[in-house]
């Protein structure tokens, strides 16, 4: 329950929409740099919004952490009695319908350690305004439905020579005192939360993309010095996003020039600032020698992302912030769609499913539970959430299915064009959709406000003599906060039958004149539905939710021979992959049942053939069989289970990989051999992902049961590698053991990337999250280490973040895990609200650990809930008791 007294911040709803008292044609903005005493003075011209008309309504601008040093209206200066500080910022209560409004404000860049507004980062100056960092800029109407144009002026000194705004460059020079100065103007009108400004000493990496109708667009990616060359794979992946929007959604760049700056202290990924984004260093930083497969993918899929905001989010944005969706969703599901069609489709589906089980579903099924367009929150800060991004990406998804791809897409275009230059509603969108698709959407839409996860179920049932195979599908979803019940969703259910030898089967229902496709969308909307499909020779396997087409968790038991046939044979590589997944979770939780003392663990003969057949398969693309070797997540199995033992689950998972790799020495080494770098240089090509991804799984999973030989394998690949990939792939697997050259390793690779911040935090994380038993003395004894910075969003990830996740350090029985998180994270939400209460996502899931546990993690919420709070942390922590 939520304890409200008059301290506790207050609920926004969305039923309270209120539309701008006061629209903004025009703001000047001039910034005077100083580290501590930045001189921000605005002119903004305001006027009544025409659905006000007639009223006399007062002004309200969001203020926090200002200086006030002037205001004035039409150029009179206001007496002290014409205006009124608030809590919120600042009210005037009696203004003309249309006015210029000219404020001066002072603010303290250095001092601000919450990285929102205008802050400082390795000496850089640089800002954050999503959601609601302007405010802490200027006195502003700091909200997403107030575009205006944006003219900004900066003078700094000579310290600072790069300083950039939105928009196009319109002047520059120098100023007697030192100084100089630039003037930026942006021609789009944009909110608040879209403006940036960067003031710093950065190099810059140039190149150019021609667009489709003969454009040229100046592309530029800065960073510090240090960083120079490591942004080339950065600058490729954005002109492939550019090239991508064109081709794909017939989308071309707005401006002239489009600018990245990187930065080591950044709270997210990276933002989506109109014509300069700004991004946390790690999706931007790029060479062989330092950055994985795993990060080269992920700088690809952030470059797309932010760059595909530029129509979905910038050109239109969000009335409000209950429609974060509307962009991130969709933007999601664009940058999805991009990697797919860049790298291998099946293997990127397989990952976004995974994230969003991991992530999302959880989520989903505890306390913090909101719908993809949530109806109230405290602190917005806390909605930047898998649900809102990864679920809303599924939500967008889904309609895609249920449209086809052509009307889809001529959908999004139709949306663009009708609300260019607006800030929009997740119901306007699905009203241009129903348009587009010409189809009714209304019972879809629960999508957007029930939470929770939906469960199917179903049941099947072949009749040899009339040919037919029935299917009864039900669905039904869990009670979640605020929503004891709910309605049926309408879901896409897409369905193949396979035959005896594996092939699909044409599909045709009852009462249809010709037969279908092997794959064929099912919209199930009503709690229990039935399909009776004709002209079955045989009794089929059914394969249900092909590529994952709704987000929903199917709770069916299937045969585990049926499964191994799906994992062998569906034509679907999700569905394919699924199965195995399933075969494995039945194994792992039987085997966490039966745990007993003097009990062996025991995989059935059908699992262990079916994984080494999949081990010993040559025709399958290597990334793809990677995937299917690897075993459910520790998080992933835990949700199957009503209370968890964390302990047992890693337990039972690392004898699950000991008895399979002790049964198959011989086939992963001959996998591990063929696969291993045959000396080309670095590629990003799938195959050679897939390559290292197999060699580097092999390798991992040999060192499970370490031997001289085996030990000496990877301490070869650790010292000769040439690329990180392999590198890393063999220090972690081998510091995950307890071998003598454990700690000299350690210490090697410290010294020779300790210049490498994004290395540092590697290096962090991977004793963190090492499954031993010493790990949570070695955390504590990593938070004294001098590059232990707690000012450094990404370094405090990678040590506290990665130990939250460490089903042993962390789940110490005595809870003396919990309570060291809970002292680090009180400690940083003084400094840094939005880190800290991200850190404390772990303690929402306490009411499903086992009891011992549960109260031990309950005791630590419970002490926080009597410290003094910051907005963000305070929601989290009474929304979870
Ligand atoms: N709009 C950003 C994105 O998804 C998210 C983001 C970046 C953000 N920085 C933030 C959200 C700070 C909240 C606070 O691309
Ligand atoms: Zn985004």
């Amino acid at each position: 329950m939520m304890k409200i007294d008059e301290n506790s911040p207050a609920t926004i709803y969305l039923h309270d929409y209120r539309s701008p008292a006061f629209l903004v044609e025009k703001i000047e903005l001039d910034f005077d740099m100083h580290e501590s005493a930045t001189l921000v003075s605005s002119k903004i011209q305001f006027y009544l919004n025409p659905d006000r008309e007639g009223r006399l309504e007062p002004l309200s601008l969001h203020g926090e952490a200002l200086q006030l040093l002037a205001v004035a209206i039409d150029g009179e200066p206001l007496a002290a009695g014409e205006y009124v500080m608030t809590d919120e910022g600042l009210d005037i209560p009696v203004v003309p319908n249309r006015f210029v409004l000219e404020v001066k404000t002072q603010i303290d860049p250095v001092h601000n350690t919450s990285l929102e507004g205008l802050y400082l980062s390795n000496g850089n100056f640089c800002t954050q305004c999503e959601a609601q960092g302007f405010r802490k800029i200027t006195y502003y109407p700091d909200r997403p439905d107030v575009l205006a144009r944006f003219r900004v002026r900066v003078e700094a000194d000579q310290r600072y020579p790069v300083l950039l705004s939105n928009g196009n460059l319109v002047e520059q020079g120098k100023l007697g005192n030192e100084r100089h100065f630039a003037v930026w103007d942006d021609p789009f009108r944009k909110p608040s939360y879209l403006f940036a400004l960067v003031a710093g000493d950065l190099v810059c990496l140039e190149d150019h993309y021609q667009t489709g109708s003969g454009r040229d667009v100046l592309l530029q990616i800065y960073v510090e010095a240090r960083n120079q060359n490591y942004c080339e794979h950065a600058m490729r992946s954005l002109q492939q996003a550019m090239r991508w929007d064109e081709e794909v959604y017939g989308l071309e760049y707005d401006l002239n020039r489009y600018m990245i700056v990187a930065v080591d202290d950044f709270n997210m990924g990276a933002m989506e600032n109109k014509g300069l984004n700004v991004f946390n260093s790690k999706y931007v930083l790029a060479h062989p020698d330092t950055a994985t497969d795993s990060d080269y993918l992920g700088v690809e899929s952030v470059i797309g992302h932010e760059y595909f905001h530029n129509w979905t989010g910038n050109r239109v944005t969000c009335r409000d912030w209950f429609q974060l969706s509307l962009k991130e969703g969709l933007t999601v599901f664009r940058d999805q769609q991009f990697s797919a069609d860049l790298n291998s489709a099946a293997v990127k589906r397989i990952d976004d499913v995974r994230v969003l089980r991991q992530f999302q579903f959880p989520e989903d099924a505890g306390p913090m539970a909101h719908p993809v367009r949530p109806s109230s929150y405290v602190e917005i800060n806390n909605f930047y959430t898998a649900t809102v991004y990864n679920k809303g990406a599924e939500v967008i998804r889904m309609m895609a299915t249920l449209l086809g791809r052509e009307r889809f897409i001529a959908g999004v275009r139709l949306y663009l064009e009708r609300y260019d230059g607006q800030a929009a509603t997740c119901d306007d969108f699905v009203a241009v959709m129903e348009e587009a698709g010409k189809t009714d959407l209304s019972t879809f839409k629960r999508w957007y406000r029930q939470s929770g996860t939906p469960k199917i179920h179903f049941e099947q049932d072949y009749d040899p003599l009339a040919r037919t195979f029935r299917l009864r599908v039900s669905q039904s979803c869990p009670a979640t906060p605020g929503q004891p019940d709910k309605e049926p969703f309408l879901i896409p259910l897409a369905v193949g039958l396979l035959d005896e030898s594996g092939n699909d089967l044409p599909l045709r229902l009852e009462g249809e004149p010709a037969a279908g496709d092997g794959t064929r969308v099912l919209e199930l909307q009503e709690s229990t539905q039935e399909y009776c499909f004709q002209d079955i020779p045989c009794r089929p396997v059914v394969s249900l939710l092909r590529g994952f087409s709704a987000p929903v968790q199917m709770t069916t038991v299937v045969d585990a021979e049926d499964l191994a046939f799906q994992l062998v044979h569906d034509s679907d590589p999700f569905n394919r992959w699924e199965a195995g997944q399933k075969l494995a979770v039945s194994e792992l939780l039987r085997n966490y049942r039966e745990l007993a003392p003097g009990r062996d663990f025991s995989l059935s003969p059908v699992f262990m053939e079916a994984w080494r057949r999949a081990l010993a398969d040559r025709s399958t693309d290597r990334s793809f069989l990677t995937q299917l070797l690897t075993l459910p997540s520790e998080q992933y199995l835990a949700d199957q289970l009503d209370e968890f033992d964390p302990q047992q689950i890693h337990g039972v998972r690392m004898a699950a990989y000991r008895a399979l790799v002790g049964a198959n020495e011989d086939l992963l080494k001959e996998r591990y051999a063929e696969a291993a770098d045959p000396g080309r240089g670095y590629r990003l090509a799938p195959e050679s992902v897939g390559r290292r991804a197999l060699a580097n799984f092999c390798l991992t999973q040999l060192l499970q049961l370490p031997s001289p030989e085996k030990i000496a394998l990877g301490l070869v690949q650790y010292h000769e590698a040439r690329n990180m990939t392999d590198r890393l792939a063999a220090f972690t697997a081998l510091i995950n053991t307890d071998i003598d050259e454990r700690d000299e390793l350690l210490d090697d690779f410290y010294r020779q990337w300790q210049a490498h911040p994004l290395l540092v935090d590697k290096w962090f994380s991977l004793q963190a999250l090492a499954p031993r038993e010493q790990t949570f003395a070695e955390v504590k004894r990593l938070l004294g280490h001098p590059k232990f910075n707690p000012a450094n969003p990404n370094r405090v990830r990678s040590l506290l973040g990665a130990f939250a996740q460490n089903m042993l350090a962390f789940h110490q029985p005595d809870g003396s895990g919990y309570q060291l998180l809970r002292e680090r994270i009180l400690l940083l939400d003084q400094n840094n609200a939005q880190l800290s209460a991200r850190l404390a996502g772990p303690f929402t899931r306490w009411q499903r650990l086992e009891p011992i546990r549960r109260q031990a993690m309950k005791k630590e919420l419970e002490i926080m809930q009597k410290s003094r709070l910051s907005r963000d942390l305070y929601e989290i922590v009474n929304k979870s008791l």
